[in-house]
């Protein structure tokens, strides 16, 4: 991470960057005890105005994350988004900006993960983040060799720190054999996902996603784009296991997250995709998304919370 941010909301307040410190001994830091969120504001020119998009639906799943793993969160929602509007507002941004609300154990006795044991603590990091340019270009992708987290050890639907070390060999992985995002088989030999990303495939005009059960994160954009696949572009989404040999007969393809966006991918263990271009559903699916995340359809203006509105009114 570029650190362009210089202050970081931290147990209820904002402090200047360098301040934000937490223990070395603590548990987050000792055995990656701690969970987190992932998730963008997108700048509306036209509302001069900056959205966090679906902050209710990560704001949810943080809970979620926080429930498999025993911990208690010390903040309400409205106190954390209240943070989270309070960061920006003091940095200014009127641009693309990244937040990644964190939930850590601090210290405590050596695996006391039973929330009255520990000190829990939230801190929320902000930076300012555009799209990659392999957005228009797609990506080249392949099979890792390692394996998703299965849910009977390391659960991929809970976002925790510790998942990451998994992705993490798989990303280093592909970049060191010179491909871009790859795909992560499960346990059972299925399609799972990316390291920080959920993948979708086009066959004969449906689209074709592994389901939740299939070791991936409950992706807040799968389920935003089969939305808009199902309801404004009326095209079929079908959520079923999928096959190592289906990646390289498919029509087109793609990896979808907060962070990743929609990222079109053009070839898979050399396997030329399609016409080796992004996609046609796949290039409108992207821009229907920008559409939406910017505030440019109505229909889905609830899936926004707005930044500097909100800010305002705290000020009154
Ligand atoms: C492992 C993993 N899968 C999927 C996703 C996509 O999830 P979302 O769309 O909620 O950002 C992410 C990104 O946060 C991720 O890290």
């Amino acid at each position: 991470m570029v650190q362009d941010a210089d202050f970081v909301w931290m147990d209820g307040e904002v402090v200047p960057w360098a301040a934000a410190t937490i223990h070395v001994a603590s548990e987050a830091m000792l055995r990656g005890a701690s969970i987190f969120e992932g998730e963008r504001a997108y700048w509306s020119a036209e509302h001069d105005e900056l959205y966090l998009f679906r902050h209710e639906e990560h704001l949810q799943r943080l809970r979620q994350s926080a429930r498999v793993m025993r911990m208690s969160i010390p903040f309400t929602d409205a106190e954390i988004t209240a943070g989270c509007v309070e960061l920006i507002r003091r940095h200014g941004w009127r641009d693309s900006v990244h937040l990644r609300p964190v939930v850590y154990f601090g210290e405590g006795d050596a695996h006391a993960f039973r929330p009255q044991d520990i000190r829990t603590g939230v801190f929320i990091l902000a930076f300012q983040r555009s799209s990659k340019p392999s957005l228009f270009s797609g990506i080249r992708s392949c099979v890792s060799t390692w394996r998703r987290n299965p849910d009977v050890a390391a659960p991929s639907r809970v976002k925790s720190a510790a998942n990451y070390h998994n992705a993490r060999l798989a990303q280093v992985e592909a970049s060191l054999n010179g491909f871009g995002t790859p795909v992560m088989l499960n346990l059972a030999g299925k399609v799972s996902e990316s390291p920080g990303s959920c993948f979708m495939m086009v066959r004969k005009g449906t689209v074709v996603t592994p389901p939740v059960t299939a070791d991936i994160l409950e992706s807040i954009t799968r389920e935003t784009l089969i939305t808009l696949l199902r309801d404004e572009m009326g095209v079929p989404v079908l959520e079923r296991d999928i096959d190592r040999s289906e990646l390289y007969v498919c029509d087109e393809a793609l990896f979808c997250g907060s962070g990743q966006e929609v990222q079109p991918i053009v070839s898979i263990d050399h396997y030329e995709i399609g016409a080796g271009t992004p996609g046609p559903i796949t290039a409108a699916l992207q821009k229907l998304y920008f559409e939406v995340a910017r505030g440019l359809h109505e229909r889905y203006r609830h899936w926004l919370t707005p930044v500097y509105r909100q800010a305002a009114m705290v000020e009154q």
